[in-house]
């Protein structure tokens, strides 16, 4: 079975996409591109700059820019932004010759694992939470609409989570793996 030429990771804040996606990329062999870093090494400003500056129309602008830009790519997991989905434009990009993991978490995880994070400007609010469930009711639908693989990360390493979606999406043997990570891939 040859792998996907892409493997996209959705889902929300807080979710583990960057983590996971740069562990699974290393897994398989595969580049690791992080739409919301290579938008800010662009930029040469982060996002709380660019969402003060431009307001959230122009991160979103920039997003979509990035997303057709990255659907493009072979032989790569790319780690999106949460609210990358929001635009019914971007999902011909996302899903462009991809495999599409959600990487869902509850709303409980999310708030611990963004709770002490200043570079998400969405969440600088007195009720961090209520936020993150009032975005978690808009675009769990369409993450899992979207997604060929749900994988949840609660209370999971980011290992284990790997070791579960390799074997979802490539189940062969560790040799038959290691052996496909020094020939360099084998995608489609
Ligand atoms: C956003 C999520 C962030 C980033 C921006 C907006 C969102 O990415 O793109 O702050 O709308 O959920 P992460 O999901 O990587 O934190």
């Amino acid at each position: 079975m040859d792998l996907p030429k892409r493997i996209v990771l959705v889902g929300p804040m807080g979710a583990g996409k960057s983590t996971i996606g740069r562990l699974l990329a290393k897994e398989l062999g595969y580049g690791f591109l992080d739409s919301d870093r290579i938008i800010e090494e662009r930029c040469g400003a982060n996002i709380p700059w660019i969402f003060d500056v431009e307001g959230e129309e122009g991160f979103r602008h920039r997003e979509t820019a990035m997303l057709g830009e990255l659907a493009g790519k072979a032989g790569v997991v790319i780690a999106t932004g949460g609210g990358a989905v929001m635009k019914p434009e971007n999902h011909e990009l996302l899903t462009r010759d991809a495999l599409v993991i959600y990487l869902k978490a509850s709303i409980e995880q999310q708030v611990e694992r963004t709770r002490k994070d200043r570079n998400r400007p969405l969440l600088q609010q007195d009720d961090p939470e209520a936020v993150l469930r009032r975005l978690f009711e808009i675009r769990n639908p369409i993450y899992t609409e979207l997604a060929d693989i749900v994988m949840f990360t609660d209370k999971k390493s980011p290992r284990l989570v790997v070791r579960q979606l390799i074997n979802k999406i490539h189940p062969r043997t560790p040799r038959q793996r290691r052996n496909l990570k020094k020939e360099g891939r084998n995608h489609a």
